[in-house]
């Protein structure tokens, strides 16, 4: 089989990529990326002179450059995007862009060449729950809180038109929190990780009570291969971890992993629009894929501090760049409650 993954510098596209390769290795991969701040191809340096993979640096925007690589191959998977909630807030435009209309592009070209697609999707499309609500499922309403969701589900709402109206092959995953190696750290376990062990606050955004359910990066490439390998077309499909945690409790538990005290914390203002709690029900994964997630919270967490602690360089690099005024912008909107 040969498949078009999108987005496969970034951090869950990058470690798909080494599961797929790991697990099917005569199949072949083009990995489809702008490399954008988020974009790294250190990340697959292990298997750049693999014969079956192959990098085209291109943009999901741009209908020449995709139409070229999505002919001859048998399925697209979907993850390039903006994908970081906090950049969307400051400026939508590129959410906007990549994920909608770079959606369409790749759909286009899809039926174009009659491709499968899988999207890969995100819990915030459902809103936010309040504490006594069930968990997120497939039938749960839509209803996106901040730009980055909005574009998310907007790219949802586009899989399933094209299925619908087309007959387009498609399936969409919608999933929870991920971590592992690999990511970019502007997301709170890597950015916590990495501050901690260079002795730098955490900045923990309102009361830090928000709850976000943990999956790690493997558990979730496992269940995009079993929706590859064994989802209805046409179907939807919600992975979580089973692992719902408030953020002050992870910053808490961070701290302890890593030998710290609980005077590295700075409570800053809200992220503003912040959804108070996500939790994924996976039943139908289980039941319909034999899926559920394996990788133990403190298990994963203990091994994604390991990583980057021997990986500081490659945190340090991330850091540099552009990075440095997006944070420092940023951070000039949460100034400190103390
Ligand atoms: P990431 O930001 O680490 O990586 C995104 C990748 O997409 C980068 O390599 C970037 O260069 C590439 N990209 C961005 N714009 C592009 C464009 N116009 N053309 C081509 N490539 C482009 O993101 P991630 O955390 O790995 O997320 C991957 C996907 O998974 C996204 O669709 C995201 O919405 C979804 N998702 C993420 C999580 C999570 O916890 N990180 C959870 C659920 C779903
Ligand atoms: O739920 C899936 C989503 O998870 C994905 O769709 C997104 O692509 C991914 O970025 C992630 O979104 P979050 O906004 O939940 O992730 P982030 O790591 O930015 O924040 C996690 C929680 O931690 C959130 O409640 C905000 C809080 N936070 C985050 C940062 C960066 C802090 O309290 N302080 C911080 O410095």
């Amino acid at each position: 089989m040969k498949i078009l993954v999108t987005g496969g510098a970034g951090f869950i596209g990058s470690n798909f990529i080494h599961y797929w390769l790991q697990n099917h290795p005569t199949d072949d991969i083009i990995n489809f990326d702008k490399l954008t701040y988020a974009g790294n191809l250190e990340n697959l340096s292990e298997i750049e002179k693999n014969s079956h993979y192959n990098f085209v640096k291109g943009d999901v925007c741009d209908r020449e450059q995709v139409l070229d690589v999505v002919k001859d191959t048998d399925l697209i998977v979907h993850f390039a995007a903006e994908s970081h909630v906090d950049r969307s807030i400051m400026d939508p435009s590129d959410f906007i862009r990549t994920n909608i209309l770079g959606t369409q592009i790749l759909l286009d070209s899809a039926r174009e060449y009659e491709v499968r697609f899988h999207h890969i999707s995100t819990d915030e499309v459902f809103g936010a729950l309040k504490p006594e609500d069930p968990a997120f499922n497939e039938k749960t309403p839509y209803d996106p809180k901040s730009p980055y969701s909005a574009s998310k589900a907007a790219s949802d709402h586009l899989v399933r038109a094209y299925h619908h109206t087309y007959g387009l092959k498609t399936t969409i995953s919608n999933c929870s929190n991920n971590y592992g190696p690999y990511q970019f750290p502007e997301k709170i376990i890597p950015l916590f990780i990495s501050n901690l062990i260079e002795g730098i606050k955490v900045p923990v955004y309102g009361d830090g009570n928000q709850v976000r359910d943990w999956i790690h990066v493997d558990d979730h490439s496992r269940g995009i291969e079993l929706i590859i390998e064994k989802g209805e077309i046409g179907e939807t499909y919600c992975l979580g971890g089973d692992s719902e945690i408030s953020n002050l409790e992870l910053t808490k538990t961070l701290i302890k992993l890593l030998g710290k005290d609980e005077s590295c914390i700075e409570f800053v203002k809200d992220r503003p629009g912040h959804d108070r709690r996500y939790a994924i029900d996976f039943s139908k994964a289980t039941n319909e894929l034999g899926w559920k997630p394996e990788i133990n919270f403190e298990d994963g967490l203990k091994s994604t501090i390991h990583w980057y602690k021997n990986n500081q360089e490659w945190v340090e690099r991330c850091k540099s760049g552009d990075y440095q005024g997006y944070y420092e912008e940023w951070y000039s909107t949460l100034s400190s409650r103390a």
